[in-house]
């Protein structure tokens, strides 16, 4: 396994390497790219899972700096000024009591609308993007469905206004797209104030929306500053959107790899639960997240000393032939399932049941009308975006041929 960890070619080579190092190096030293730092890579499902539930582990990396000193390692290259800006002192990078208090006031948002309600709506807006894309023979799927799709229902979760939609696309692509530089520090300005005037409009006019929950949800007395709803309505546009995203893409060519599951699941719609789940172990679009050791550990019986970056890799515990038959067959009936790509413990994806909902509607929607799903180039000439947590295809052009029903 020559790839070198989160390159374009570790991405496509992504079942075999981590079949490699589940087998022969469980706990493999990497460098993470950009930062140049170390880090261990956990592969096996069993060390995984204790990594993303156990005690013995960290998200913020500023709960460390103390350890880190006292080690005499040296200080971490990132956390502590990007953690401390508004866009980045997310939940999602804070452990409890910070984690606990925010994921807290979220979920009372979120409980407010029963997730369940918007099905329908999902449904449509699925739909009417879909039949436009298939309006043309050919499309670029990325670019022009799975790209928009999660992103408006998101933006319209929140409550993004319809007016605002494109100015928040063009600044969230940015983002998502550069990551590091002077675009993405002005868009990141951009995002910034305009977050801050929605926060300050709903405050004025409350409408029925996740934002206006959010200012008014309180929990014992607490409320979400305005620098945490600025970081909170961040992260969900963000989580919500570039995760399905990536889902979508890579799911989409999965049923281009096996056309006999697709055909297995447009004769039998009763499996689009099955399939959605089958579509989210496969995928696992968010395929590695972070961790800090608070101590010293051993997993696999490997030696980590406290204030040691960890690379989870929730993708590969979701191949791991120790919880999984035929863990590298793509079965749409698979059953039982019981797959971690919404991650475990306390961090567990706030937004589960919306993806779920997002997915088996586009599928559901997808085998009504497409009859075969092709590639329009060479499989081989696909590419992966190169970076460490997500596993984003960089394009996926297709021939979607509709179904004469
Ligand atoms: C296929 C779609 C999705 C997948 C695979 C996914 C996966 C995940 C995973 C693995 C985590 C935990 C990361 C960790 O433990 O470090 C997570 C957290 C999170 N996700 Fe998702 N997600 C998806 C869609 C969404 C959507 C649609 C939303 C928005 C509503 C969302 C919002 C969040 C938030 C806010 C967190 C942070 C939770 C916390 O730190 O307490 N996700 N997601």
């Amino acid at each position: 396994m020559t790839a070198e960890p989160f390159t374009s070619e570790f991405w496509r080579e992504l079942p075999e390497w981590m079949g490699y190092h589940r087998e022969h190096d469980p706990v493999r030293a990497v460098t993470l790219p950009r930062v140049g730092m170390g880090a261990y890579l956990v592969t096996r499902h069993a060390d995984v899972d204790i990594a993303l539930r156990g005690p013995d582990y960290l998200k913020d990396p500023r709960n460390i700096e103390d350890i880190r000193e006292e080690r005499g390692l040296p200080g971490l290259p990132f956390p502590r000024k990007e953690l401390h800006t508004e866009l980045d002192d997310q939940m999602s990078n804070n452990d409890p009591p910070t984690h606990s208090r925010k994921r807290g006031l979220a979920h009372k948002a979120f409980r407010v609308r029963d997730v369940e309600t918007l099905r329908p709506w999902v449904r449509e807006l699925v739909e009417s993007m879909l039949d436009k894309t298939l309006a043309a023979p050919e499309c670029e799927f990325l670019a022009d469905f799975a790209f928009p799709f999660p992103m408006v229902v998101i933006g319209r979760l929140i409550g993004v206004p319809d007016a605002d939609f494109e100015p928040y696309r063009e600044l969230a692509n940015t983002m998502i797209e550069h990551q590091r530089g002077p675009a993405v520090d002005k868009a990141r300005a951009g995002m910034k104030a305009f977050l801050r005037d929605l926060i300050q409009r709903r405050r004025e006019q409350p409408e029925n929306d996740l934002l206006s929950a959010l200012i008014e949800a309180e929990e014992e007395g607490e409320r979400l500053t305005e620098s945490e709803l600025v970081a909170m309505l961040n992260l969900l546009l963000l989580a919500g959107h570039e995760t399905t995203q990536n889902l979508i893409t890579n799911g989409l060519l999965a049923f281009i790899d096996h056309p006999e599951q697709y055909e297995l699941l447009r004769a039998d719609p009763s499996l689009l639960h099955t399939a959605t789940e089958e579509l989210l172990r496969w995928v696992s679009p968010f395929a590695h997240t972070q961790r800090f050791t608070k101590s010293d550990v051993k997993l696999s019986g490997c030696p980590v000393s406290a204030g040691e970056p960890m690379v989870v890799s929730i993708v590969s515990a979701n191949r791991d032939p120790a919880v999984f038959d035929e863990p590298e067959s793509f079965l749409v009936d698979r059953e039982p399932n019981p797959h971690i790509a919404f991650g475990r413990g306390i961090h567990f994806c706030l937004g589960a049941s919306l993806a779920r909902i997002e997915i088996q509607e586009f599928l559901s929607a997808l085998i009504e009308r497409v009859e075969k799903i092709e590639l329009t180039v060479d499989r081989d000439t696909l590419t992966w975006r190169p970076g460490v947590f997500m596993r984003s295809l960089s394009e996926l052009p297709v021939r979607l041929v509709r179904s004469a029903r």
